[in-house]
């Protein structure tokens, strides 16, 4: 199973998002390939912002070593599921799909705990560290869900 995250930056929410599904995964053995991705080109190739780095350190997450990378086309094809965190990464993947099925891989990271709602996960990075623990918390909560429901499925197909 290949998961990705999608932000605007990827400098602050997919990250987050990355490095605790891969930590939650971990923890269970469970086999899962995850990635992350902006669109916003101004922080190419560098790490999180620190603010992010330093809510997961404080969680046990290291994300020092990720590094900022764009949404590619090819993408849609190497991964399952796309999760994008609000309607404007939504509306960039959708710019970049080359069909409808394309964009049945892709779904708001926060349906997987209120489904079909679409709510936002709100960008921290013109917050404080109170927004990055809130940002935190809600994208764990989804990750243990996916996580969880990965479990399920797994299991029932034994
Ligand atoms: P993210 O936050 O999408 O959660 O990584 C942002 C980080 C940087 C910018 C926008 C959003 N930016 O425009 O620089």
């Amino acid at each position: 199973m290949k998961i990705l995250m999608v932000c605007l930056g990827n400098i602050c929410r997919s990250p987050i998002a990355e490095g605790v599904l891969r930590a939650h995964a971990l923890d269970v053995d469970l086999p899962l390939m995850v990635d992350s991705c902006g669109f916003e080109r101004y922080h190419l190739g560098v790490a999180p912002d620190k603010r992010a780095i330093n809510v997961c350190k404080t969680h046990g997450i290291d994300i020092s070593g990720l590094r900022q990378r764009l949404f590619k086309v090819e993408d849609f094809d190497h991964f399952d599921k796309i999760y994008v965190m609000d309607a404007n990464n939504y509306s960039d993947v959708k710019r970049m799909a080359r069909s409808p099925k394309d964009m049945d891989k892709v779904a708001f990271l926060l349906d997987v705990v209120s489904p079909n709602k679409n709510t936002p996960v709100p960008d921290p990075y013109y917050g404080d560290s109170f927004d990055f623990e809130n940002t935190y918390q809600l994208i764990n909560n989804a990750c243990m869900e996916i996580v969880k429901s990965l479990i399920a499925s797994h299991n029932a197909a034994k």
